[in-house]
């Protein structure tokens, strides 16, 4: 899932070694579940049916989720999932990225893909696609981020797209999808140092568009912040349960239905917890002009002569 703001940390030393194959095992769960996402992404499939089965295999396997499938089609860069009830079904057209993490003990895994259901966007695929595997490439101790953003730069404008600017990857830090590290999709000049023993999501977003995102209209992710008095017995119930169940890692609404049926109900006491700052927002992610978009990632771990990719 993307970032879109920057600066600059470390991943702790220590009990690293632990970490590490947790790390492992929970990327190796969020390949395997995003590649079966994108078996059973065809025109005419609802969306929502690719969302509940895909987290399904994940916590059928005893891994938790870092967060909702994302499924995010054409000029949406990132940030949807599907609603509750949600009727809306792929077209023969659609550009669609999938974006899915697992999580275990507070690690957390982070992987996506584009499909292409035309067929028609070969190139726009490859450019994203290219830029995650040279950006692999240039990863290991002490590479500056922005060499990596250079790179992911280069790959997509050298086949005619632009990268998306305000996107970026992220460091991934125990309960802290988006640990401070931001990783650019252009030469940003950030002469932050890669530090061995560090996870690190790194997702290129190339587009035909110009190169930027802003907040759409849809908001079906969040996550929790804290606990303000809130009125109605709807919120005071939902976000006990976001206590229990979601306090760390993001959300989607419809995972709430058990606390809350009707979707009037759940989606204005969602709203309300909103407004009262108990929640905070994913709003879906749109390319501002409008272009198609296309994005690949892969999380890694960093070494001292290169990385070890932990997602496949
Ligand atoms: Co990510």
């Amino acid at each position: 899932m993307a970032k879109n703001v920057s600066g600059v940390d470390a991943e702790p030393k220590g009990e690293n070694e632990k970490i590490d194959s947790v790390a492992a095992d929970v990327g190796r769960v969020s390949y395997d579940a995003l590649k079966k996402a994108s078996e059973m992404v065809k025109p005419g499939k609802k969306l929502l049916d690719v969302a509940q089965y895909t987290e399904d295999v994940i916590r059928e396997q005893g891994f938790e989720l870092a967060f909702p499938l994302n499924i995010s089609v054409n000029e949406q860069a990132a940030h949807y999932t599907p609603s509750l009830g949600d009727e809306k079904v792929f077209a023969p057209n659609d550009i669609v990225k999938l974006d899915i993490g697992a999580a275990k003990d507070g690690i957390l895994g982070d992987c996506a893909m584009t499909i292409d259901l035309s067929g028609k966007n070969g190139a726009l695929l490859d450019a994203s696609k290219r830029a995650l595997d040279d950006a692999i490439s240039t990863v290991k101790a002490g590479v500056r981020v922005s060499d990596i953003g250079k790179a992911i730069q280069n790959a997509i404008e050298s086949k005619g797209f632009k990268p998306i600017r305000n996107l970026g990857g992220h460091g991934v830090m125990e309960h802290n999808l988006h640990a401070e590290l931001f990783i650019p999709n252009f030469d940003n000049g950030d002469d932050t140092e890669l530090e061995e023993g560090m996870i690190v999501a790194i997702e290129p977003f190339a587009t035909t568009g110009r190169g930027m995102v802003s907040d759409g209209d849809s908001y079906e992710i969040y996550d929790y912040i804290g606990s303000p008095v809130v009125r109605s017995q709807n919120a005071r119930s939902l976000l006990t349960e976001i206590e229990k169940s979601y306090h760390h890692e993001p959300f989607a609404v419809r995972w709430l239905s058990n606390v809350v049926s009707s979707k009037f109900g759940l989606y204005s006491g969602v709203r309300e917890l909103f407004s009262a700052g108990a929640i905070n927002a994913y709003p879906v992610l749109v390319e501002l002009g409008n272009g198609m978009v296309s994005q690949f990632e892969a999380e890694v771990l960093v070494e001292k002569d290169g990385c070890k990719v932990l997602t496949r």
